[in-house]
């Protein structure tokens, strides 16, 4: 598994994470991921699954970086506190690796939600802090609300069909330093088998690509999102062979030609 600085951190964190909306599986395939190096774990308060994913993955937590997200509608400074520490309890954890507002929320400042953040590191209640769903105008509005600990990562939506990000917010992560957390990264689930969302001539071009690599379409595709710099990708599974599948995206690099045709056929 190849691994990716954490925003401007020290800390290296798998390429290949493993997302949890609408996980259903049980713990073996989060199980069979860790083993496997995929060992970044991405929850939210939203998705109430994190008691699940914390008996899940018990037994493994000092492997783990374990990422959950706090509401759009918890964002004032006591409720920041007060939904961390409902997040800790129901992970069954005394620390959150990384903590992720789950999406902006303009009728609060952000200056009072970063405050909150922040206290929460000071705590040991929480490791890094991150966001997810900020445009580069809020992400950076965030930046400048914080004072002792940077914004390591924003997860965004990203993959083969979605390509928003490289106007702009990608090269600014990419600039800052700020690790792209790509989610719903195999359109869930249309860039993995032939399915009605995929043009003929993009059909064709991942076959193609995936008869040169002798891969699979999804690793194609994930792999091509981590073939960008600073991305990480959280595909989800409730299959422990898809999970094997996602996993061994991961250790292998498409050639420059290959990402090239598959940038300008998914243009
Ligand atoms: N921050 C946000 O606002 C936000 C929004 C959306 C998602 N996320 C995060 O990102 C994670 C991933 O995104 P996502 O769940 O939306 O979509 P995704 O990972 O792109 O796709 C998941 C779908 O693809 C299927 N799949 C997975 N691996 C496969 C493979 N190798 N072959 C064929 N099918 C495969 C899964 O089915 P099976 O489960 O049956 O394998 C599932 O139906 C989420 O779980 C969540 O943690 C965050």
């Amino acid at each position: 598994m190849e691994l990716k600085n954490l925003g401007s951190t020290s800390l290296m964190v798998p390429e290949i994470g493993m997302g949890t909306w609408k996980h259903s599986g049980g713990p073996e395939p989060l199980l069979r991921g860790i083993y496997l190096g995929a060992y970044l774990i991405d929850t939210a308060e939203m998705y109430r699954n994190e008691e699940e994913v914390g008996k899940a993955i018990a037994a493994r937590r000092n492997e783990v970086i374990l990422a959950t997200k706090v509401l759009d509608s918890h964002l004032r400074y006591d409720q920041v506190l007060r939904a961390a520490d409902e997040s800790l309890r129901r992970l069954s954890v005394d620390c959150i690796n990384l903590y992720q507002i789950h999406w902006p929320n303009h009728s609060i400042p952000i200056a009072e939600t970063m405050r909150a953040m922040e206290e929460l590191v000071d705590a040991g209640k929480v490791r890094y802090v991150g966001v997810s769903n900020f445009s580069t105008r809020e992400l950076r509005e965030a930046q400048g609300a914080t004072i002792s600990y940077p914004i390591v990562s924003n997860q965004v939506l990203y993959n083969l069909t979605s390509r928003r990000i490289e106007e702009e917010l990608l090269p600014y992560c990419q600039e800052h330093h700020i690790t792209i957390i790509a989610y719903t990264p195999l359109a869930d689930g249309s860039l993995a088998t032939p399915s009605r969302f995929l043009t003929d001539r993009r059909l064709k071009v991942l076959e193609q690509v995936e008869a040169q690599t002798n891969k699979t379409m999804a690793q194609v595709a994930l792999n091509w999102c981590t073939s960008r710099t600073n991305v990480i990708v959280i595909p989800k599974s409730n299959s422990v062979t898809r999970t094997e599948e996602n996993c061994t995206a991961s250790g292998w690099r498409l050639s420059p030609a290959q990402v090239r045709t598959l940038d300008e056929a998914f243009a």
